[in-house]
């Protein structure tokens, strides 16, 4: 029986549902023998932040009777920026304080599908302050009941803790109220005020504004914000969702404007891949077990693959995507935000800045990407039994003649010590074979390799591959080779693996939940700071530049297929095989 152990990095607290436990990749039985990975792992609740892998005691009986407690002390135990030692978070005086979320641009689709079912998520598992206002507010004439009734039609329980869910959901609509106003005019803003302040009722207030509106209208809305509804003693914030501008110029031109009216410290740029389950684990994932880190490197590491896959077009979107293509939608921001995470040396800390200023040096040490790296595509349309799907062009919001990629397959390097040479692949499109998104790791060949023989002439193959699968179906697995029991010596590629669904009875937050959480407690580690935001832009402006300047083609791909070919001779380049495809 060979057995490894190692120690479990975090405990939580009742009220999230985690299980003290270890967490084991693969459990592989050959009669009486088990081999048993074991590795360290975040539990994915948003109650559980514990530092430096802490162990979080248990909450008395008065404590996880109050919510706010449970906040401070336990479910965000992260250490709080500076620039909340002098302002103030929630009071420790929990009659006195109050947070006012305001969902600017409440009746649109993201505030439907994902802010409204996140913040009763929050409400739910009892994540937010006792004293808490919702306000939608958008152009639209609706009633405080028409915004509930809007709002009640998204909202679902979670599977593992559906009691009292129609109570919850009642109490939690009764929270929320709408306030139809203009973006742009200050007056609609103050009457929001005078309406905020009348449900603060006194109490020490903080306010909250989620951006959830087109980005022309971004400045207006945060200079009414700001002038005429900020929090007189708390703090007031402001999440603002990309597009963060087209380009260098326009993305610095945005950050000057917010910053006429915010302090840095004060806006919150969401990207929230970064509130995903596996994306957070990243670090944990490296930082927390030995057998990793000391790999991860360009001794061991051959190439490193993010991809990203939808199996469904920019149906109803043409008209926004047409603007931004699929290399701003997903590879200037989540890929890279996942790269950089990937890629960053142990920071100093957990501390928001400690993390984000190794994150700002990977990407400052990347050379832009060049025109001859990267492939562009575009899907068209395709017939499969029967059905017939559009192609990107049939959309009526988009020009007939447009050049805009919904495939992009890019080489990135970083010129540093750790990573030099390695070729960082990326590949994102849209109307793809499947949906999914994932970290490709792999590995080099092992020197001398006793059983080269047995793996035949593709050594590639043989080699080992950490995938990190993002969604669906989260997993974290390791390709291992492995003798084929028997008396031969037949050797196989098998899976070390870790499905989530399999080892947590959890059901994994969404994304926006996390953000939120975080926004709300100023926890600034997955926001985008703004050097951060101008390296990102530096990295893919002039190709983008180029690809418009030169109008490059782009290669046309089926509906539903595996992308343009292109793609397979840019990795093939660099000898890579693209891990998904395999
Ligand atoms: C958004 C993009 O940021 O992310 C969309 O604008 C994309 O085009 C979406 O569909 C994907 O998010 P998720 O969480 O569904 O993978």
């Amino acid at each position: 029986m060979v057995t490894l152990y190692s120690s479990l990095s975090a405990q939580c607290y009742s009220n999230c549902n985690n299980k003290l436990g270890i967490s084991s990749i693969n459990s592989r039985k050959f009669g009486s023998q088990k081999i048993a990975l074991q590795i360290n792992q975040t539990p994915f609740c948003n109650a559980a932040r514990m530092q430096d892998g802490a162990v979080a005691t248990p909450p008395s009986k008065i404590e996880s009777e109050t919510p706010l407690k449970k906040l401070k002390d336990g479910i965000l135990s992260v250490t709080p920026p500076k620039e909340q030692k002098d302002t103030f978070d929630f009071d420790v005086n929990k009659d006195k304080s109050t947070v006012s979320i305001t969902v600017v641009g409440a009746s649109g689709d993201l505030a439907k599908k994902k802010i409204f079912p996140a913040l009763f998520a929050l409400y739910y598992e009892g994540c937010l302050p006792e004293h808490f206002t919702i306000f939608g507010y958008a152009r639209s004439k609706m009633t405080d009941a028409e915004l509930r009734n809007m709002v009640s039609k998204t909202l679902t329980c979670r599977i593992d803790k559906s009691e009292n869910c129609g109570e919850k959901m009642e109490q939690f609509l009764e929270r929320c109220f709408y306030h139809s106003g203009q973006y742009d005019s200050q007056e609609n803003f103050a009457e929001l005020d005078k309406k905020l302040k009348e449900h603060e009722a006194g109490r020490f207030s903080n306010r909250l504004f989620y951006l959830s509106i087109p980005p022309n209208i971004f400045i207006n809305a945060v200079r009414c914000a700001s002038l005429s509804a900020s929090s007189a003693q708390g703090w007031t914030r402001v999440i603002v969702e990309k597009p963060f501008g087209r380009d260098c110029e326009s993305s610095a031109a945005l950050t000057r404007a917010l910053k006429q009216y915010l302090n840095e410290d004060q806006i919150f740029r969401i990207d929230h891949y970064l509130g995903k389950e596996l994306v957070e684990n990243l670090s944990v994932l490296r930082f927390s077990n030995l057998i990793f880190e000391p790999l991860w490197s360009r001794q061991y590491i051959r190439n490193v693959q993010f991809i990203f896959s939808e199996d469904f077009g920019t149906e109803g979107r043409g008209g926004y995507f047409d603007h931004y293509g699929i290399i701003r939608d997903i590879m200037q921001n989540h890929l890279l935000q996942i790269l950089a995470l990937f890629a960053m040396e142990t920071p100093v800390s957990l501390d928001a800045e400690d993390i984000r200023n190794e994150k700002v040096k990977v990407l400052r040490s990347m050379r832009p990407l060049q025109l001859h790296d990267v492939v562009v595509g575009q899907y068209k349309s395709h017939s499969k039994g029967g059905t017939t799907y559009p192609g990107y062009t049939d959309d009526k919001t988009v020009p007939k003649d447009s050049l805009t990629p919904t495939f992009a397959a890019a080489a990135l390097f970083i010129d540093n010590a750790r990573w030099d040479g390695v070729p960082f692949l990326m590949k994102a499109g849209k109307a793809l074979h499947t949906r999914s998104a994932e970290i490709r790791v792999q590995f080099r060949h092992v020197p001398g390799n006793l059983y080269n023989k047995n793996f035949g002439s593709d050594l590639d193959q043989a080699t080992n591959e950490l995938v990190i699968r993002v969604q669906p179906d989260e997993a974290i697995y390791l390709k291992i080779n492995n003798k084929v029991p028997g008396l031969g010596m037949r050797l196989d590629a098998s899976n070390l693996n870790l499905l989530y669904s399999a080892r947590y009875s959890k059901e994994i937050p969404d994304a926006y939940e996390r953000l939120l959480l975080d926004a709300i407690e100023g926890e600034r580690r997955l926001f985008i700071r703004s050097d951060e935001l101008d390296a990102a832009w530096s990295l893919f402006t002039p190709v983008l530049k180029e690809l418009e300047h030169k109008k490059i083609v782009p290669e046309s791909y089926p509906y539903g297929s595996r992308g343009p070919i292109g793609a397979h001779y840019l990795a093939a380049r660099y000898k890579v095989r693209w891990g998904d495809l395999a």
